[in-house]
């Protein structure tokens, strides 16, 4: 969950307008690893799971892009197979059919037949795979700059300009 709170953070520094929803294991998974629970930095708008009544919710509402992070091969299964039994997914599911960019970052290791065959639907689907493997090549000291080795990749996929990370062969 340290990679979703990063994202936020940075997030929070642009001018875009963030919005959240949490499934409902992602609740049980802040409580074991962000003791101090998962700060919105402000303007940033939390959504509950089971409403439909979310702008996202709907292709007439154009978005720039939607992050599942950390994404649980569950969400993922469930994304490459159109479940759409809440809003998350359906978020997702309307990503893919108006071909807005939608970055899944997995975090499941190793992987199985069924994990990598719904990796591969999802990509012909138009989704980026970005697992969260971070890099040490720049000696991060704390467990945000770790995770920050991820999230950088994360901004830079979702086309925004960002220092969140050294980047390899930078001059420190
Ligand atoms: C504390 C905890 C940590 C988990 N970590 C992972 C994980 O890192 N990756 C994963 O694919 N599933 C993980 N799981 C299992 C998922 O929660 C489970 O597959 C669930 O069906 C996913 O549902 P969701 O994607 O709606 O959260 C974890 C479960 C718990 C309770």
């Amino acid at each position: 969950m340290i990679y979703a709170q990063r994202l936020l953070d940075w997030l929070g520094e642009t001018e875009h307008e963030t919005h959240v929803v949490l499934s409902s294991y992602a609740q049980a998974v802040i409580r074991q690893e962000l003791p101090a629970e998962l700060r919105l930095p402000e303007g940033v708008v939390p959504h509950g799971l089971k409403s439909m009544n979310a702008p996202f919710a709907s292709g007439s509402n154009v978005i720039d892009a939607m992050v599942v992070i950390p994404c649980t091969m569950g969400t993922l299964g469930r994304i490459a197979h159109g479940y759409s039994d809440n809003v998350l997914l359906r978020a997702a599911d309307v990503a893919l059919k108006e071909n807005r960019k939608l970055i899944l970052v997995s975090r499941e290791t190793p992987l199985n037949l069924v994990h990598l065959k719904n990796m591969e639907l999802l990509l012909q689907a138009g989704a980026t795979i970005l697992p969260a493997n971070p890099h040490f090549y720049a000696n991060p000291k704390t467990i945000e700059e770790v995770a920050d080795t991820v999230v950088s990749r994360v901004l830079d996929h979702l086309g925004l300009a960002n220092e969140a990370s050294p980047r390899w062969q930078e001059e420190e």
